[in-house]
């Protein structure tokens, strides 16, 4: 499969400050170029004793800047400023931040900020006394709140000093890189929308110890998260127990069994514009689960568990969706695939349904790519190529938003 290029043509200023952060944003700077974006990198003084230009310039294939005036023309800043279609500083030190709090323009960085209208993204990396420190916080506040820059981190965890007991972390590369996806996205076509994603497999006790599950792993519905999060919404996604990293910026509730994920739907979705049911729900459970653990010895080698139905989380709370919004269903199946989706189409009231046939190898269960059908009631199915499950995830947001704007 070929690799994604989805920010060809973006161009994306990064600013680095000087924290031994900076390591890291070599990586930020790597994955960007490989996303597809033409990445200036702009280091101040003290960056250039934690990270060095050539690193920089080594993975963007660009020139590194570091001077205010350089060669490159007085006029750098404004060029800069105004050909972005993005900036992120990332570390972002204290120093910088009351810097750019002030709108000082001492070094290439900050006037640079003054000369943009593209979209600002900091990255904050500091000890964490420092960072708890009111006049940093009154800094930040007036960045965000007046000049609407977005602060991403930091997080909390190991600090190069050792533990900390706060946030003062820069946040990881990749979810730097999401952050500077959803800016790059400007006003996207789900901004203000309130959306649900249901995913993963739900876990049914056998004893305190065991359970049944099955295969799904996440990957779809974190995907649609993730992609919708990029587009502007405010993400909610109910997920049974998966291994995946839960996505950047979305409101994660974490549940166990179909009853947790029925509780959680049911009471979330009236608030709802869009709901996307992709977990893969067990539809039956042990009727009687054990209280303590099964010994094998009580087994005698055999024994019989009896099942008794679970709640159908998108067909039983259709009722509480909110009038106009838009209802998507999946449907995993392993034969008669277009017959048997435009059944649940129909029986869960779904305005979109997702079906694929999951006895294809590099389609459904716990592999990156799905072959899928799109369906909608009174039109005709379609069909997609194999692909990416991000990319599976662009065109059904993609028919949403088409439904969305219908609506209006
Ligand atoms: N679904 C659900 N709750 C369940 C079962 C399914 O919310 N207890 C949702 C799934 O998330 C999916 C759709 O309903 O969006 C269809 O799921 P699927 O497992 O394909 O169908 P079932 O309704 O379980 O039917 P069957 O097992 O007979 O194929």
């Amino acid at each position: 499969m070929t690799p994604r290029r989805p920010w060809e043509d973006s161009r994306i200023v990064l600013g680095v400050t000087g924290s031994i952060a900076a390591y890291k944003s070599i990586q930020v700077a790597r994955d960007l170029t490989q996303l597809g974006a033409r990445v200036d990198v702009v280091l101040t003084q003290s960056a250039q004793n934690f990270a060095r230009p050539l690193s920089f310039e080594g993975v963007t294939g660009r020139p590194a800047l570091t001077d205010l005036f350089s060669a490159e023309g007085a006029a750098l800043h404004v060029r800069l400023g105004r050909d972005a279609d993005a900036l992120c500083v990332a570390p972002a030190t204290a120093d910088f931040l009351a810097r750019a709090a002030q709108g000082r323009a001492d070094d290439l960085i900050c006037t640079t900020l003054l000369a943009t209208r593209a979209p600002i993204v900091i990255c904050p990396a500091m000890n964490e006394r420092m960072f708890a420190h009111a006049q940093v916080q009154t800094n930040l506040t007036h960045l965000r709140s007046e000049l609407g820059y977005t602060i991403a981190g930091p997080s909390e965890g190991a600090l190069a000093v050792g533990e900390a007991d706060g946030p003062g972390r820069m946040i990881e590369p990749w979810q730097i890189v999401e952050h500077v996806g959803q800016a790059l996205a400007g006003t996207g076509t789900l901004t203000g929308k309130q959306v649900l994603v249901t995913a993963g497999p739900t876990r049914e006790p056998v004893d305190p110890v065991r359970y049944i599950g099955n295969r799904s792993s996440g990957r779809m519905g974190y995907a649609i998260a993730q992609a919708a999060w990029r587009r502007g919404a405010e993400v909610h996604l109910v997920s049974g127990p998966s291994w995946m990293e839960p996505p950047v910026g979305v409101h994660l509730i974490s549940v166990e069994t179909a009853r947790e994920m029925h509780d959680a739907v049911n009471h979330a979705l009236p608030d709802m514009d869009v709901s996307i049911f992709a977990a893969a729900v067990a539809d039956f459970r042990p009727g009687n689960p054990e209280e303590e653990k099964l010994k094998r010895a009580d087994t005698k080698g055999d024994f019989t568990v009896s099942f008794t139905g679970n709640p159908d989380v998108a067909g039983d709370t259709v009722s509480r969706r909110k009038p106009g919004s838009v209802a998507v269903g999946f449907a995993l199946e392993t034969r008669d695939l277009i017959k048997n989706a435009e059944k649940k189409l129909i029986a869960k009231s779904f305005d979109l349904l997702v079906a694929n046939d999951v006895t294809e190898g590099e389609s459904g269960f716990d592999v990156p790519t799905n072959r899928v059908t799109i369906l909608s009631p009174g039109s005709e199915p379609e069909e997609l190529p194999l692909m990416l499950k991000l990319s599976v995830a662009e065109v059904i947001l993609d028919r949403i938003c088409d439904r969305l704007t219908n609506e209006l």
